[in-house]
């Protein structure tokens, strides 16, 4: 039998607690420090931070008013009745999952910003607060600032989304935004890191695993089925060069880390590539650590939502804001529930459909180019456009190519790579050059 939660919704004075006081910890102490009146003038409650869980208590803080909340031992945090809320925003898989099925049992609802720990372990996670009778709220885990979460759940709630595109993270746009202003891919990580954008590993980041969880997480919840880390296929920036940048410059296209999550029937496919997106596009439009998502479906047709995508103050305020709406909404809550309810089909590889932009080099000879396209034919991939730059008594060539499934086009490099006249594994990055609404099922 659960515990009774502890919220009394007549409370003026609600101590609450963090696990974490780092980067967004203390921002969440400062704005619930710094907006107490209009939070209690909204809502009637007073949310008082009262403990605070850290490693090393000694260590320097940004802001910490009083020192004494902070604690290293959970305990303190769990065994207290008089604790509320408690907001989770010290990152990591463990101990983390095990406080917080902790914090259920002891009947106390839990915001996470935690895309990592809900991506990998979101089933025992939702399951552990159902059976405690509590919320588990997660806003602040993809996206940031960005309400997606709220939108899909709550605004949304008949419509069927079909496909989420979104730039949702902020280090890699940041970085390729300074990319195409001509920084090094090394100086503009260095900056994403000062400005506190980066993960505490940064391999997360630029290597596509934090999009893939914030899109294994938007999936989840746009298409009501479960959707792991380990559905996502992914793929960061590391290999994106100054060259791609200055290809995409001329095509009239912009470099992004683009995650995609598409319904095809009873089947979905979700991931993150680096793409080229088309300067008429919205997405191309998202420049430095902002984040965008473009929700597709019947009766909306598309909507987008723009904004800050990581930083401490812009992912406290929706932390901040999920703990206000629990204070409204006690127990599981107006659509709390889990939201994956049904199973659907992984689509299988290399079947979904997308144009692509290839990068080839070879030896600039006559008939080499004939030879390329009669690979792609071979493979019926069709040509859209094509620019062909000289290196070194040899040319690259930047192809676009209209959408044809990946698994097509794979073949198709696979063969060209052959060629004895190709000097390096050709690349392909997906591009996004329309509004996709069209084959996604509306009329
Ligand atoms: P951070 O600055 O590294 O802070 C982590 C905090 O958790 C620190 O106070 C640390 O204690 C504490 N902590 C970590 N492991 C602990 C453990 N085992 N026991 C006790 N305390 C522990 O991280 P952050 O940037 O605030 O990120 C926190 C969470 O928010 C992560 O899940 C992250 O993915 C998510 N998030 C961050 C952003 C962003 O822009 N930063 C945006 C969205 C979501 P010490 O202070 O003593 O080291
Ligand atoms: N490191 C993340 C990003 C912020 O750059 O988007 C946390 O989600």
């Amino acid at each position: 039998m659960a515990p009774v939660p502890t919220i009394s919704t007549d409370a003026v004075d609600v101590p609450v607690a963090l696990l974490g006081y780092g980067t967004v910890g203390a921002a969440v102490h400062r704005l619930l420090v710094e907006n107490a009146e209009d939070i209690e003038r909204a809502t009637g409650h007073r949310l008082r931070v009262v403990k605070a869980l850290v490693r090393d208590p000694q260590r320097a803080r940004k802001w910490l008013p009083d020192p004494t909340i902070l604690t290293t031992d959970f305990a303190e945090i769990r065994d207290d009745p008089s604790i509320a809320i408690v907001a989770e925003v010290m990152g990591g898989i463990e101990p983390t999952g095990t406080y917080m099925r902790e914090l259920f049992a002891a009947g106390k609802p839990v915001v996470t910003a935690n895309k990592q720990l809900l991506a990998q372990r979101g089933g025992d996670m939702f399951g552990a607060a159902k059976a405690a009778g509590v919320q588990l709220r997660f806003e602040a885990s993809v996206c940031a600032a960005i309400p997606v979460i709220k939108v899909l759940r709550e605004s949304l709630i008949v419509t069927n989304v079909r496909r989420v595109l979104g730039i949702v993270n902020g280090t890699t746009n940041f970085m390729l935004t300074n990319m195409e202003g001509g920084a090094d891919y090394a100086g503009a990580l260095a900056e994403a890191q000062r400005l506190g954008y980066a993960e505490a590993d940064p391999t997360e980041d630029v290597g596509g695993g934090d999009a893939a969880a914030k899109m294994a997480i938007l999936a989840s919840v746009a298409f009501g089925c479960r959707i792991t880390l380990a559905d996502v296929d992914f793929q960061g920036i590391t290999e994106v060069t100054q060259a791609h940048v200055a290809a995409a410059r001329e095509l009239q296209m912009v470099v992004r880390l683009v995650g995609s999550a598409t319904l095809v029937g009873s089947s979905y496919d979700v991931r993150v590539r680096p793409s080229l997106v088309d300067r008429q596009h919205p997405l191309a439009a998202v420049d430095g650590a902002f984040n965008a998502v473009m929700l597709q479906g019947d009766a909306i047709r598309e909507i987008m939502l723009e904004g800050p995508g990581a930083g401490g103050i812009e992912t406290a305020s929706a932390v901040v804001a999920d703990m206000v709406a629990i204070m409204g909404t006690h127990g599981t809550g107006f659509l709390q529930n889990d939201s994956t309810w049904r199973t659907l089909q992984k689509l299988p590889a290399g079947e979904l459909p997308s144009p692509f932009y290839v990068h080839i080099e070879v030896d600039d000879r006559p008939g080499v180019l004939a030879r390329i396209a009669e690979r792609f034919a071979a493979h019926e991939v069709s040509v859209s456009r094509l620019i062909q730059t000289p290196i070194d008594s040899g040319a690259a060539m930047h192809v676009v190519l209209h959408e044809a499934p990946e698994g097509r086009v794979l073949r198709s490099l696979a063969d060209i790579a052959e060629l004895p006249e190709t000097r390096s594994r050709p690349m392909a990055l997906p591009v996004v050059s329309d509004r996709g609404v069209s084959g996604l099922g509306w009329s």
